[in-house]
């Protein structure tokens, strides 16, 4: 039997991950994992985890990587990541990948591919200024880069209600940077050196790169 696809998107916040991620569920089957959703779902739980998380995702540092962790391993557990996964925002940290290796290894996985999406820093910030969100199917928006057809409605479900995330203001995405490049950054050389690695310009429009990540990962699950 083939083994179920893993397959990492790796870059600053902004850098269309979850927009990506999205697109890539659809094309190729395969299951989304977005830490940053798990999380904003566990605080609207109220869960523990949740509680823990709630004000590190509002100063916009990382949660810690014990929380992370168990999210993720539960998540992965459940049967409809058989399909092959794409992780959204996880690993952020080396002490995450290298839990990620030994979740893996458990059962017999592998990862297919790092994928770094290259932004500059200035973009980030236009991007994530002009984010919003359908609040029931959760397709994601730009004010100016993909806006919904019909001005407040979404194009997938027809949704009038949309939501900004908390997150998104000017200090918050400033410390979110900050520790983008302290502690999530030095995942392309740990990637790099495990020959997995492979580097995508994201700074072009969302088709063009949508296209240009659906190469890779024919490729990379051939
Ligand atoms: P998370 O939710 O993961 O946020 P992030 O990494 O900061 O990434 P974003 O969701 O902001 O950006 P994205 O790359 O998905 O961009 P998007 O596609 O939306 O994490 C939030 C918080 O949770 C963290 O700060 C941390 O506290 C915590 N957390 C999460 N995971 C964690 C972990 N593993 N460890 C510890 N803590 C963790 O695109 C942005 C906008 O730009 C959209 O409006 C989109 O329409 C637009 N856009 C996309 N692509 C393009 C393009 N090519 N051109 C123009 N516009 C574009």
């Amino acid at each position: 039997m083939t083994k179920p696809a893993v397959l990492i998107l790796l870059g600053p916040p902004g850098a269309g991950k979850g927009t990506q991620a999205r697109m890539l569920e659809e094309k190729f089957g395969l299951v989304q994992l977005s830490t940053g959703d798990l999380l904003r779902a566990a605080v609207a739980a109220g869960t523990e985890a949740g509680k823990a998380a709630k004000a590190v995702m509002e100063a916009g540092k990382l949660v810690s990587d014990e929380i992370v962790v168990n999210i993720l391993r539960d998540r992965l557990a459940q049967p409809d990541c058989a399909r092959g996964v794409i992780l959204d925002g996880f690993p952020r940290t080396t002490v995450q990948a290298k839990a990620l290796d030994a979740l893996l290894a458990e059962s017999g996985q592998s990862i297919n591919a790092a994928i770094n999406l290259e932004v500059d820093d200035a973009a980030m910030v236009t991007r994530i200024s002009g984010r919003f969100t359908c609040c029931d199917c959760g397709e994601g928006y730009h004010d100016t880069f993909k806006a919904p057809v019909a001005v407040g409605k979404c194009d997938k479900c027809g949704s009038t209600n949309m939501k900004r995330r908390a997150d998104d203001n000017a200090e918050t995405v400033a410390s979110r940077l900050v520790a983008y490049h302290e502690q999530t950054a030095p995942l392309i050389a740990y990637y790099k050196a495990r020959d997995v690695l492979k580097s995508i310009d994201a700074m072009g429009d969302i088709d063009t790169i949508a296209a240009d990540l659906a190469a890779i990962v024919k490729q990379a699950t051939a």
